[in-house]
């Protein structure tokens, strides 16, 4: 089965096609090459982005988006198997999967972890049980550990940045403070997919925010088949010194994870991660990214987000585009 789960399934020759395709489809006349097909969107969390360019990328290829919100226009879901369902969840995955399978052409699925255990969280599994009993390819529209559409829009958006090849070029991903303990689906898929295209990764975070060790290992690993380099800061002025691209994101501490009020006093200790202008300054005429939605002023001040350096909304805009592409891939005749 052709699933779209992460980039990481993909060579970066794959990927790279992606891309190319990606390109083609902007400003093109609406396409009729899923006529007659649906996509089923499952959003177990809320969404701007995700939600409406799904909708309006299926729509515009010809095809019929129907989008459901778990809990609220559907039943709420179980994914845990062999349970007594004596819970709140009226409907199993194994069973919406199977069913919606027999609607759709491909069934797109947004579940953030529970953030309660990461030992449970790192397994993905509201994703993997959708994928186990789908028979229609699924997407992820960012799962508890990967959000590749966001990552694919992301390299779009600094391969379009630096005309070219993104290899060699240097991005700095820094972790910010938030109010909250927020998953690690983009950081992990910002970086896999730089270090897949042999970018130098910097990744500026404190010492209780690094990124999950397996996450690690691949970033290594691809490096050294691949090219480029990845690197680990604790102190935010040194990572983004020389960066051509700041992507700005918060998230969770493995450390503290599900002990809200521990992550809370980390958070708080490290407040003055910020993306300024002061942090601006100090790269290499760098551009800022960051895959809204932002709270301004806590993660960057408006000055950053509104000055021409911000390539938010072109990330934004790429997503469009880069899903219309896998869309092509899994469900057009055309590969
Ligand atoms: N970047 C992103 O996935 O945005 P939404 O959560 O609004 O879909």
């Amino acid at each position: 089965m052709n699933h779209f789960v992460s980039t990481g399934d993909f060579t970066r020759a794959d990927l790279t096609r992606l891309l190319e395709s990606a390109r083609s489809l902007r400003h093109r006349a609406p396409r009729t090459d899923l006529a007659g097909k649906s996509v089923g969107l499952v959003f177990f969390n809320p969404s701007l982005r995700t939600r409406v360019s799904m909708e309006i990328a299926v729509t515009s290829l010809g095809g019929h988006a129907v989008a459901m919100d778990v809990g609220a226009n559907v039943w709420p879901m179980e994914w845990l198997e062999g349970l007594r369902m004596e819970g709140a969840a009226a409907e199993h995955v194994k069973d919406a999967a199977n069913v919606l399978s027999k609607y759709c052409d491909a069934i797109a699925i947004r579940s953030f972890p529970d953030g309660k255990d990461w030992k449970e969280d790192r397994l993905d599994p509201v994703l993997r049980a959708f994928v186990k009993h789908a028979k229609v390819p699924v997407i992820n529209m960012e799962s508890a550990l990967w959000h590749p559409l966001q990552a694919l829009a992301d390299i779009l958006t600094v391969a379009d940045e630096v005309k070219g090849d993104p290899a060699g070029h240097k991005i700095t991903l820094t972790w910010c403070t938030h109010p909250k303990a927020l998953p690690l689906a983009v950081p992990n898929s910002l970086a896999l997919a730089a270090t897949q295209f042999g970018m130098d990764l910097t990744i500026a975070c404190p010492v209780e925010y690094e990124l999950p060790e397996e996450v690690m290992s691949t970033l290594n690993a691809n490096v050294k088949s691949g090219g480029g380099s990845v690197r680990v800061v604790h102190d935010q002025d040194a990572g983004v010194e020389g960066a051509e691209f700041v992507y700005a994101k918060s998230w969770g501490s493995l450390r503290t994870y599900g002990r809200a009020s521990e992550g809370m006093r980390d958070r708080t200790r490290y407040r003055d991660w910020r993306v300024t202008e002061e942090r601006m300054a100090r790269t290499a005429n760098g551009r800022f990214m960051h895959c809204l939605p932002i709270r301004r002023n806590v993660v960057a001040d408006d000055a950053v987000i509104d000055s021409p350096t911000a390539l938010v909304y072109t990330q934004a805009a790429n997503r469009l585009v880069v899903q219309k592409a896998v869309l092509l891939k899994l469900l057009g005749n055309t590969k």
